[in-house]
Parts: C-alpha cells; sequence; structure tokens
C-alpha cells in the first residue's frame, strides 16, 4: 500500500508514522507537510533512512502540490492542520486556510486520484463543552456545536469529509479524538508547555480556576485507534476515541510536578481564556465493541513516561522555545494578562 499522511511532520503526525513503519513494514509512506511552526523534521530524523519512508514540502490548500504527491496513493489520513485554540483566538485566518479551504482541495485531489481510503482525524472539541459534574460524554451521535475559531474550523472540515462521502461516494473515515500529549508535543499546549516550563524553572499558567477538565490520552493510543479504523473501520462511519478519565488542569499540573518533585508555588492563574471549554469527556464504546481498540497506557503511566522524554530530548524542545516562541508567549501570557 501507499500511504500519503499530511501534517506528519507535527506532533501526532510524526508519532503516527513512527507507529505505521513499525506496524506495516511493507508499506511506502509520504510525509506531505507544509513545516509551518508545529512541523519539524527532527521528529522524524530516524526513518529518513527507511526507503519506505519519503518526505514532500507542500501545502494541502495547494492544489498542484497535493495533485502531483496523490498520485498512485490508496489511503490519505489528514492530520494537516492548525492545531492550537489560543492561536485560533489570536488570529482565526489560518485556521480556515488550512483546517477548511485546505480539506476541500486534499479531498477533491483524492477524488482525483481515487483513493481507497480518506481518513480524517479530527477533535472532540467539534462537539462544544460539557458541564462539570455531569455524566454526560460526546458519542458519535452528538451534535456539532464548536465554540472557538479553532473547534468552527474543524466541524467545517468533518462536515466537508462527510458530504464528499454522501455526494461523490469518496470512501472516507473520520475519528474524533479527546485530548493528547506525549513525545513530540510542540511545547504550548497545556502538558508540554507545563513540563518545559518547569524543567526551566519558570512557572506553569492555569487558566482561570483551573477546573476545565479534558480526557487526556497519550498519542501512542490515538495512533492505534487510527490504525483500527483504516484497517478495520467502515466506509463513512465516524469513531470517537477517548480515555474516559476526567481530569482537571489542576490535577494533570499537580501531577507533573509531583513527578519532577516541585512544589506548588510554581503554579500561576492567569487570565480565562475567552470561551473557555469547561469540560470534554468521550465515550469510546462504539471503537472499543466493533474494532476492539482499547488504550493500552494509563494517565499516571504515560504522564512519567512523557516527563522523561523532556528530561531527556532538551536539545529537541529547547532549540523550539526561540525568539518566534517568545513572540507567541508574549501575546498569550504577558500582554494578554496586563489588559
Ligand atoms: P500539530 O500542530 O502538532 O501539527 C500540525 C502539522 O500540520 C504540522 O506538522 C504542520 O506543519 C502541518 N501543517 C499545517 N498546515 C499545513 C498545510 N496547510 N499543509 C500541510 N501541512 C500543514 O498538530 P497535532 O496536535 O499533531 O494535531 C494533528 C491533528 O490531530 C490535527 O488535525 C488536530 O486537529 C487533530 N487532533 C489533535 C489533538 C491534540 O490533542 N493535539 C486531539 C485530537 C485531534
Ligand atoms: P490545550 O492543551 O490548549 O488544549 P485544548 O484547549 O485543545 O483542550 O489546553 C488544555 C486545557 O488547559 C484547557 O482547559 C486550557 C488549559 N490551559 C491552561 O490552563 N494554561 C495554558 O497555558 C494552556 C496552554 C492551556
Amino acid at each position: 500500500m501507499k500511504v500519503l499522511v499530511t501534517g506528519g511532520a507535527g506532533f501526532i503526525g510524526s508519532n503516527f508514522i513512527h507507529y505505521w513503519l513499525d506496524n506495516h513494514s511493507n508499506d511506502h509512506l509520504i510525509n506531505f507537510d507544509k513545516l509551518t511552526y508545529a512541523g519539524n523534521p527532527e521528529n522524524l530524523e530516524d526513518v529518513t533512512s527507511n526507503p519506505n519512508y519519503e518526505f514532500i514540502k507542500g501545502d494541502i490548500a495547494q492544489s498542484a502540490d497535493i495533485k502531483e504527491a496523490l498520485e498512485g496513493v490508496d489511503i490519505v489520513v489528514n492530520f494537516a492542520a492548525e492545531s492550537h485554540v489560543d492561536r485560533s483566538i489570536l488570529d482565526p485566518a489560518p485556521f480556515i486556510l488550512t483546517n477548511v479551504v485546505g480539506t476541500q482541495v486534499l479531498l477533491d485531489a483524492a477524488i482525483q486520484a481515487k483513493v481507497k481510503r480518506f481518513h480524517h482525524v479530527s477533535t472532540d472539541e467539534v462537539f462544544g463543552a460539557l458541564e462539570l459534574n455531569s455524566d454526560k460524554k460526546f458519542n458519535e451521535e452528538t451534535n456539532y456545536n464548536p465554540r472557538s475559531p479553532y473547534a468552527a474550523s474543524k466541524a467545517a472540515s468533518d462536515h466537508l469529509v462527510r458530504a464528499y462521502f454522501t455526494t461523490y461516494q469518496l470512501p472516507i473515515t473520520i475519528t474524533n479524538c479527546s485530548n493528547n500529549f506525549g513525545p513530540y508535543q510542540y511545547p504550548e499546549k497545556l502538558i508540554s508547555l507545563a513540563i518545559t516550563n518547569l524543567l526551566e524553572n519558570k512557572k506553569v499558567p492555569v487558566y482561570g480556576d483551573g477546573l476545565y477538565v479534558r480526557d487526556w490520552l497519550y498519542v501512542e493510543d490515538h495512533c492505534a485507534a487510527i490504525d483500527s479504523v483504516i484497517t478495520k473501520g467502515k466506509i463513512g462511519e465516524t469513531y470517537c476515541i477517548g480515555i474516559d478519565n476526567d481530569i482537571s488542569n489542576i490535577q494533570a499540573i499537580k501531577k507533573i510536578l509531583e513527578i519532577l518533585e516541585m512544589k506548588e508555588d510554581k503554579i500561576e492563574y492567569v487570565k480565562d481564556r475567552p470561551g473557555h471549554d469547561r469540560r470534554y469527556a468521550i465515550d469510546a464504546t462504539k471503537i472499543k465493541k466493533e474494532l476492539g481498540w482499547k488504550p493500552k497506557f494509563d494517565f499516571e503511566t504515560a504522564l512519567g513516561k512523557t516527563v522523561t522524554w523532556y528530561k531527556e530530548n532538551k536539545n529537541w524542545w529547547q532549540k523550539l522555545r526561540n525568539k518566534n516562541f517568545e513572540n507567541y508567549y508574549q501575546k498569550q501570557y504577558i500582554l494578554r494578562n496586563e489588559t
């Protein structure tokens, strides 16, 4: 099989490429990535000499780039996206260009290339927010109710993917997953930011009361879930992925402090995110029952592995905390708190 992964130089995409090359050693895999601030070729340094791996620099929103790359491809796995909610609040435009227009351009090219499977990687954020202390969870039947520019752009992309199945019979599948953490996560999301700030002896900024809840899943479990959907999932279907484990931001940060043997004075409460979604929770019964997937890693074990990875790979993330990152940090954390 020839597999084209978009956004493979990012966090989940690069973990997925490692996973796929390890588990499907006869496949040829093309990584098609624009290399934005979040795309990092170093995530894949160890596979560049693998003859089954190929990298193409390109933009999913540019049809000439993607058409050429799709020649002879059997399976597309679409990770390419602008992925950070806070950046979408500061500047929504790139989110519409890549997540909405890019997905449409990619879908058109996939039809022309007659691909056998188009798998779209999406998020639970399309469903909106749940209340604290309720038993409610998102599942495949939950209505869409996106509340940030990021979530709205991903919701639009999911709708397009489904529309191309209904209208053009493009053989699609979609997964909506909860928050991921693990190696190679750019240090802007809660867990990667907290670990890297603490390793630099800085404080961890906690938005609002810190009692926002996420269903944190280790990235390797997400990759295995996508594999099971691509290899066993039913065409046209959506699968929700999560670990069924409500964790508040403050609990997650306290766990990291405990692992690093640091004190709680490293927590700094800052101005809340506008439109902050209170709680996400996933009911993953469908993928478990129909495809036999289940998570391998519990939160604490996976968090320990992740902290160890960041401790052992300072070179990887210290380079990323450069001038561009500092500009973003200023805008997001320093200037915003002064207004
Ligand atoms: P990321 O920001 O780490 O990586 C995104 C990658 O896409 C980067 O390599 C970037 O260079 C590339 N890219 C961006 N625009 C592009 C374009 N126009 N053309 C080609 N490549 C482009 O993101 P991530 O956290 O790895 O997320 C990957 C996917 O998974 C996204 O679609 C995201 O919505 C989804 N998702 C993420 C999470 C999470 O917790 N991170 C959870 C559920 C779903
Ligand atoms: P994030 O990792 O940005 O993922 P998402 O917004 O997609 O869920 O944020 C996870 C939670 O952590 C969310 O409730 C926002 C909160 N958060 C902070 O409190 N401080 C931070 O510096 C960041 C980045 C997030």
